[in-house]
């Protein structure tokens, strides 16, 4: 099959969470299983510097303007990359900079999603599958029917929307979709339009031939009151369509064996390797290097979606526990609070606290190694990577039972050696400290069980392998609907 990944992020060229993550790796999955894979995103400013020049140069009217979309590639894992260079993408930041969201951020997609059709139709063909990736990949099936299949273009090309996050929908003021340029219809309860605004997201949820997104839980959840952030009865007018399929793990990025950024790797038959990166990481950022005081880790987006506000308000419970804590994370312009709290914590608990604001892709890895718990109280998880990351790298997550967080841990019962990790329910301080108890517990009480515990985590199978094969089948019905 021939498939084009529409993706605001691709890692390693750019990522800001689990979706550039996630579509890097299923695209070399699939490449891996036979398939030509194409993956389409911005040319941010500093990405793929070395991409070759197609020669493509799409003009694309939006708005006031006609836009130039100049196309690079750039192959890598069997996955052939393009790259949209525009001025638009030239910034600091993917979304938005200090002063919040870029206001053009309708345009900037947009563009994205009509350079992802100019650029298939020059270099892949007409049979193709669009695969699209949240809000910012939603308008490609409404281009694609707007403009595309009525000039007999794509004729047999199916369009697969996923929704990692339908939190973010591309909700905007109905005066930008002039901007967009699609006809008047397109601003309908039956396109774009939402409850007088404009609905990026909703867009695509209506006119994507196949809707996925990224668990079984979240998949039912979605369609649930308040599940789908709003968007709950547009999807649900979908369900027959939607399917939830976990993602999975790139073991060549993340496995403790291969490790790259790691001081000492390690693997479930020998965890040597795993006390010497706790040690380093202790002594690298200045707490006592103590192998028997339990290390607790948080890695993610401070956002409200994550239960930082649980995370904050623990984090002198777990120090008058006698824990040390670790969060790395960074904040969007619109919850720094976040951060302060943090911040004020280590100010609080300096022997055994510290908050790493920034992003650092490296300091991630050597947490996951290092950490004897990672923490994880999202309020919502579509999926969620880091908790799959935790158990492979030996670290159990202390996770809330929802979404995929409820279909990837398995809750830990050293009376009858089974499960990865510990599951509270409510969202609420109190259930949060629940779990981490019993984490900490029976670290302090029973090393040997919690070493089985990690080691049944290192060795779940978390790759893509068969859920590749699933995708495959969403594709083909995708692209039974056109040619049916
Ligand atoms: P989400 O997509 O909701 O942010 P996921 O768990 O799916 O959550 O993926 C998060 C990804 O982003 C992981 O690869 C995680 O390591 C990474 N990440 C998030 N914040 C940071 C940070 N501050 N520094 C390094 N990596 C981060
Ligand atoms: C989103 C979700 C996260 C998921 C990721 C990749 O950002 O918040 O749960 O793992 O996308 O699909």
């Amino acid at each position: 099959m021939k498939i084009v990944q529409v993706s605001a992020e691709v890692a390693p060229y750019s990522k800001s969470g689990g979706l550039g993550d996630a579509v890097a790796a299923l695209s070399k999955a699939l490449a891996a299983a036979g398939h030509e894979v194409w993956t389409i995103s911005p040319r941010y400013r500093g990405v793929a510097p070395d991409a070759e020049d197609t020669g493509l140069l799409a003009r694309i009217p939006l708005g006031a303007w006609e836009h130039g979309a100049r196309i690079f590639r750039e192959d890598r894992d069997g996955v052939r990359h393009l790259f949209v260079g525009n001025g638009m993408y030239d910034r600091d930041g993917l979304y938005g900079d200090a002063n919040g969201s870029f206001g053009d951020n309708h345009i900037r997609f947009a563009l994205l999603a009509q350079a992802a059709l100019h650029a298939a139709r020059r270099f892949v063909g007409d049979d193709v599958v669009f695969h699209c990736h949240d809000w910012q990949g939603a308008l490609l099936p409404a281009y694609l029917k707007a403009y595309w299949r009525p000039l007999g273009h794509f004729p047999r090309s199916g369009s697969v929307l996923t929704m990692h996050n339908p939190a973010h929908q591309g909700r905007l003021p109905p005066s930008l979709f002039v901007d967009l340029e699609l006809p008047a219809r397109w601003f309908t309860p039956w396109g774009l339009e939402f409850y007088g605004d404009l609905c990026l997201l909703k867009g695509g949820i209506l006119h994507a031939d196949q809707l996925t997104t990224v668990s079984p839980t979240f998949a039912r959840e979605i369609v649930t009151p308040g599940g789908g952030f709003g968007l709950e009865e547009v999807i649900g007018l979908r369900a027959a369509d939607l399917t939830g399929i976990l993602n999975g793990v790139d073991p060549d990025e993340w496995s403790p064996t291969t490790d790259r950024h790691l001081p000492a790797t390690y693997d479930a038959e020998d965890l040597t390797g795993k006390a010497s990166c706790k040690a380093a990481l202790q002594g690298e950022l200045g707490l006592p290097v103590a192998p028997d005081t339990p290390l607790l880790v948080s890695v993610g987006r401070l956002d409200p979606q994550k239960g930082v506000e649980l995370l904050a308000d623990s984090v002198p419970w777990l120090a008058g526990e006698g824990c040390q804590v670790v969060v790395l994370g960074s904040a969007a312009a619109a919850h720094k609070t976040f951060e302060h709290r943090l911040i004020e914590a280590e100010r609080a608990h300096k022997a055994q606290v510290r908050a790493w604001i920034g992003y650092d892709e490296a300091l991630a890895h050597r947490l996951m190694a290092a950490a004897d718990l990672f923490v994880m109280p999202s309020l919502f998880e579509p999926c969620g990577l880091t908790q799959m990351y935790a158990q492979a790298y030996g670290t159990p997550p202390v996770v809330r039972r929802t979404g995929g967080l409820a279909d990837t841990v398995e809750e830990c019962d050293p009376w009858t050696g089974t499960g990865t990790g510990f599951f509270f329910e409510r969202p609420s301080g109190t259930a949060l400290r629940d779990a981490l108890w019993r984490g900490i517990s029976l670290y302090r009480s029973d090393r040997d069980a919690f070493d089985l515990a990690r080691k049944r985590g290192m060795r779940r199978d978390f790759s893509w392998g068969a859920r590749v094969e699933r995708f495959v089948e969403v594709y083909e019905r995708a692209q039974a609907v056109r040619s049916g």
